[in-house]
C-alpha cells in the first residue's frame, strides 16, 4: 500500500470534520473519495499533504508515518496535491506557474532553465502547450483545472490528490478531463486519490471509491459495489420517496 489512512480523526474547535476515518492505496491505483458538500473530504487531503495535522490516527506513505511532518518534506517525499480552489499566480504565464513549482516542489532542480524545459513538457501532456505562454488569469476553467493539475506534477509526484477537478466542466469536458487523467496516470505513473461528485467520472476512473458521510466512512468498494449500496444511496442521494 502506497497510502494508509489509519483512523484518523480531525477537530475544529472541537466539532470533527473527520471522524476515525481508515482506508489503504494500493500503489497505481485510481481511489475515488465520494461524499456530499462539509463531509470531510478535503480535509482529509489537507492531513495528507501536511498542511492540517490530524487530532489523532496516522497516516502512513509508503510504509512510514509522515504525521507531523511539514508540507514541503511531504511534497520531497512525492505526494502532490490540487487545491479545490485553484491557486495559480495570475500574473505569471501557465509556463512560469508550472517552473516554479518544478524548482520548488521536488527540489531537485536548481536549474530555472531545466525547469522551464520540464514545464514545457508537462504542459504538453496536459493538453496545454498552445497556452503555455499564456497569463494563467486569461485561462478559461477548463484550462485553469490543466494547469493546476500541471503545477502538481511538477513537483514529480508519486501519489498525486486531485481535489474536484472535474467540478463545473460541462459533460463533454468531462469526457475528456477523463481521458487526460487516463493519460497523465499512465504517462507518469502515478497513484491518483480523486474527490469528486461527479459519480459518473469516479465509476469509470477508480477501481475502488470510499464514501463519506458527516465525517465518517460509511462504504467502500468496486464503483458497482458503491453505487448499489442502500447505506450510500441514502446518505448520498436522500432517502426514497
Ligand atoms: N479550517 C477549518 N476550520 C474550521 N472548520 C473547518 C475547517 N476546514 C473544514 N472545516 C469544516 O469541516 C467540515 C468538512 O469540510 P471539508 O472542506 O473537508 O468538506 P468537503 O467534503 O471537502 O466538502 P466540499 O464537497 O464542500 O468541498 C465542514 O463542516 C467544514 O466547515
Ligand atoms: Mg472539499
Amino acid at each position: 500500500m502506497i497510502l494508509e489512512v489509519d483512523h484518523v480523526t480531525k477537530r475544529f474547535n472541537g466539532v470533527a470534520a473527520v471522524r476515525g476515518v481508515s482506508f489503504s492505496v494500493p500503489e497505481g491505483a485510481i481511489f475515488g473519495l465520494m461524499g456530499a458538500n462539509g463531509a470531510g473530504k478535503t480535509t482529509i487531503f489537507s492531513m495528507i499533504a501536511g498542511n492540517e495535522q490530524p487530532t489523532s490516527g496516522d497516516i502512513r506513505f509508503q510504509g512510514s508515518s509522515i504525521q507531523g511532518l511539514r508540507p514541503w518534506r511531504i511534497s520531497r517525499l512525492g505526494i502532490a496535491r490540487t487545491f479545490q480552489i485553484v491557486r495559480p499566480f495570475p500574473a505569471l504565464t501557465c509556463r512560469e506557474n508550472v517552473a516554479l513549482a518544478v524548482l520548488y516542489g521536488a527540489g531537485q532542480d536548481s536549474s530555472p532553465a531545466r525547469a522551464m524545459r520540464v514545464a514545457g513538457e508537462i504542459l504538453n501532456e496536459v493538453k496545454l502547450a498552445t497556452v503555455a505562454d499564456e497569463e494563467a488569469r486569461r485561462l478559461t476553467l477548463v484550462s485553469r483545472k490543466r494547469l493546476e493539475i500541471a503545477r502538481a506534477l511538477g513537483a514529480r509526484p508519486k501519489l498525486l490528490l486531485l481535489d474536484e477537478v472535474l467540478a463545473g466542466l460541462t459533460p463533454m469536458e468531462v469526457e475528456a478531463a477523463v481521458e487526460l487523467l487516463r493519460h497523465i496516470h499512465r504517462r507518469y505513473q502515478l497513484t491518483i486519490v480523486m474527490v469528486e461528485h461527479v459519480l459518473r467520472a469516479l465509476m469509470r476512473l477508480c477501481t475502488e471509491i470510499a464514501v463519506l458521510d458527516h465525517g465518517e466512512k460509511i462504504a467502500e468498494g468496486s464503483p458497482q459495489a458503491v453505487s448499489a449500496d442502500p447505506v450510500v444511496v441514502k446518505a448520498y442521494f436522500g432517502a426514497p420517496q
